[in-house]
């Protein structure tokens, strides 16, 4: 039996958070230490396009967030790491999909609607400052998943109508031209393990504006900390651990027997501050290494380009092959 193809993608417009850290971040690269799978992770910085035309920002997070996979002891002699950019494949793939895509597959599409019912909430026209990168979204995706054939793709629960677009689409590629594609799955934690919440108690997110950066100072991640927001009882007093966004953010870090015992100084009374101190020193204590590997890093940029050149070439090798058989499927053949 072949191995498993694990493949995901993280969309290049911001600076990495503690929120996915636990939630994408660390699981991805436990995952990949399998040997049983084979793991691709990509920086989708053709998706960022899509949010962001700011070339600064786009530039910068996509540095910070190679530097931040490798800092934290991603493997890749094992898993293929690449940017999606620098793979031509996925571009060319995109246009074969593109054109067996039903458009009204993509009518269908969470954030394309979002933005139509924005548009028409605010009194616009439906497609007001709607792209085509917008709207063809799912298709970019479905070419990054199906260009290596993976079979399993981790994603957020907001992901997952995508993974099903991708399939249905790979569906109709198959019926037309023949058997190329594996259906992929989405990968979503069960429980709400991999969903940090923020300082204000709301999952960790770019868009709630509640997130602690994973690689800042030692100072800003103490501080960050401090800003969570808790409830006025005064030290002594018993808490409730359970909805208590310190008490979850520990949990995300600690092993079963530290969460134990800081349910019971919950149940003691233990400070507010306290909390939050220890908070602090565990993550502190788990992050201090990891974080000088990163400003490492991001001081090399070279370095990190080299990784990521020859991850291209891994990644390249792979897709090639696949492309090739279906610029014949499609009749794209050579004359000779
Ligand atoms: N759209 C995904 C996100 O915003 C990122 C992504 C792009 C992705 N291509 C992918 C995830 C392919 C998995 C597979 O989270």
């Amino acid at each position: 039996m072949g191995k498993e193809i694990v493949l995901t993608g993280i969309t290049t417009s911001g600076t990495p958070h503690l929120g996915n850290y636990v939630g994408a971040i660390r699981p991805a690269i436990e995952a990949s230490r399998r040997e049983d799978t084979e793991s691709f992770f990509f920086l989708a910085d053709y998706h960022a396009l899509i949010k962001c035309q700011d070339p600064e920002r786009v530039k910068q997070s996509r540095l910070e967030i190679a530097a931040t996979w490798l800092a934290c002891g991603l493997d890749t002699d094992k898993a293929t790491f690449y940017r999606q950019s620098d793979i031509p494949e996925i571009s060319e793939l995109n246009w074969l999909l593109t054109c067996v895509t039903g458009k009204g597959l993509m009518n269908r599409a969470h954030a394309y609607k979002a933005s139509v019912d924005e548009n028409v909430n605010n009194g616009q026209d439906p497609d007001y400052g709607v792209t085509m990168g917008l709207f063809c979204y799912p298709v970019l995706m479905a070419a990054d998943i199906l260009a290596f054939n993976a079979n399993k793709v981790p994603v957020g629960r907001d992901q997952i109508q995508h993974i099903e677009m991708a399939r249905d689409i790979a569906a109709r590629f198959n019926h037309l031209f023949g058997q190329h594609f594996v259906l992929p799955e989405a990968v979503v934690a069960e429980d709400d393990s991999a969903i940090l919440k923020g300082l204000d108690g709301r999952k960790m997110s770019k868009s709630y504006n509640n997130t602690i950066p994973l690689f800042d100072t030692e100072k800003k991640l103490k501080k960050g900390i401090n800003k969570i927001v808790t409830n006025l009882l005064e030290p002594g007093e018993p808490k409730d651990p359970n909805g208590s966004t310190v008490f979850d953010i520990y949990k995300a870090f600690a092993t079963a027997e530290q969460t134990a015992e800081m349910r019971q100084k919950f149940a003691d009374g233990i400070a507010w501050g306290e909390a939050k101190k220890e908070l602090f020193e565990l993550i502190n204590g788990q992050l201090a290494e990891p974080r000088e590997k990163y400003l490492e890093l991001m001081a090399n940029p070279a370095e990190i380009e080299a990784v990521l050149q020859a991850g291209a070439e891994k990644a390249r090798a792979r897709a090639r092959a696949l492309i090739s058989d279906l610029r014949n499927a499609v009749g794209l053949v050579n004359f000779v």
